[in-house]
């Protein structure tokens, strides 16, 4: 997908559109995220390549830099998958949605992301961890797992901390879970049943708290029907601390994306449908913990924008360095026909009088959307 003429200087952003980086090649930085580290913004996404088995990681993550958020300049593989077939992270693994955040004290870069080992589709649930000391890599894979092993959910009453009966567990099985909703799904078995091993961890995102500068793991667990909400060990964020939240039980969620904003905790959302598009969802909070309120769609436009979140599903929500309650909703329209020509969605959070967020589509916009 490289352009014939010479790279021209971007100035705006056109969601949706071919995005080319500074080679004049198609951003290839998908279910991403950034981190802005000494005045520049670094974008970590999933490197696809072209057809359907673009959807697996057949080269790793890759990342991009950028100091005005148009223009984006291509700064390789910052993890590489690992050519060992015995390796859980080998090529052909699925990794998904990468993040990168920066322990200001080990000042190591710290990546997450969601890891199915190959040849067992969604089975595995893990979450992935990799460290660089550079924040472009080559970042270091260090192990995978599912977290909160050992740990009850800070919320979980007393009464529901015991390990499954065989009842429960065969009530489980009968239901053939599969990442999506199911008539009868039990809204308080699989948190237990996973609690000797860890939780499921699949659609995630790392938030750093931008008032107490703790950081906490966002992932879509049991099967996909609850969010968990854990934070990170304080001292190099390599590990859960054990301290972790059930939200929103039953309501299937994937594609969690936090900031804060006007004194508040938001995070979008979506439903569970695989690659295809669905509505999005907005819920606050008072603290990263929560607990989190369901304000429903935060979109606005015509049906299909609205039933289909502008046909993406949210990564990030991104703060404008600089710009006072500036923040970018980041999305993906998948391709999962041709994985490597997914589009980037990316608009402006829009806040209402009483300071709750929308988002409404622009075909073309820039930062000075922000100073109106
Ligand atoms: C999406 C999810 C993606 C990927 C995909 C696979 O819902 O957000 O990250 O896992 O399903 O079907």
């Amino acid at each position: 997908m490289k352009s014939d003429s010479a790279y021209a200087t971007l100035n705006c952003f056109r969601p949706g559109e071919i995005w080319p980086d500074t080679n004049g090649v198609h951003i290839n930085a998908h279910g991403g995220g950034i981190l802005f580290h000494d005045s520049l913004y670094y974008w970590f996404g999933e490197h696809k390549i072209a057809g359907k088995s673009g959807n697996r990681a057949h080269v790793g993550v890759h990342v991009y830099s950028s100091n005005d958020l148009y223009n984006w300049t291509d700064r390789g593989i910052a993890l590489a998958v690992s050519d060992d077939p015995s390796s859980p992270f080998a090529r052909g693994c699925i990794l998904e949605r990468p993040k990168v955040v920066h322990h200001p004290r080990t000042n190591q870069f710290v990546m997450w992301f969601h890891l199915e080992p190959p040849g067992q589709e969604y089975a595995g649930a893990l979450s992935g961890i990799a460290v660089a000391d550079k924040i472009t890599g080559p970042f270091r894979f260090l192990r995978a797992f599912r977290p909160n092993a050992g740990h009850w959910p800070e919320n979980a009453p007393e009464s529901s901390r015991s390990p499954l009966t065989d009842a429960e567990l065969a009530h489980i099985r009968s239901l053939n879970l599969q990442g999506g909703p199911v008539p009868g799904y039990p809204e308080d078995l699989i948190y237990r049943r996973d609690y000797q091993g860890g939780q499921m961890a699949r659609d995630q995102t790392l938030f750093v708290d931008p008032v107490t500068g703790a950081s906490y793991h966002f992932y879509a667990s049991e099967d996909n029907g609850t969010l968990h909400i854990s934070r990170l060990r304080d001292r190099d964020w390599l590990e859960t601390s054990g301290q972790y939240v059930r939200e929103q039980p039953g309501r299937f969620h994937e594609a969690p994306a936090p900031f804060y904003g006007n004194g508040k905790y938001w995070m979008f959302s979506s439903d569970c449908t695989a690659w295809e598009p669905n509505a999005a969802r907005l819920s606050v909070a008072d603290a990263p913990l929560g607990p989190w309120r369901d304000l429903g769609n935060p979109c606005r436009g015509t049906a299909l924008q609205i039933e289909t979140t502008f046909e993406s599903q949210s990564t990030f929500v991104l703060p404008v360095v600089g710009k006072p309650n500036a923040f970018i909703f980041m999305a993906d329209r998948w391709r999962p026909e041709n994985a490597i020509d997914g589009r980037y969605v990316w608009l402006p959070v829009q806040f209402d009088p009483d300071g709750t967020p929308f988002i409404e589509w622009l075909d073309e916009w820039d930062l000075d959307f922000f100073s109106k």
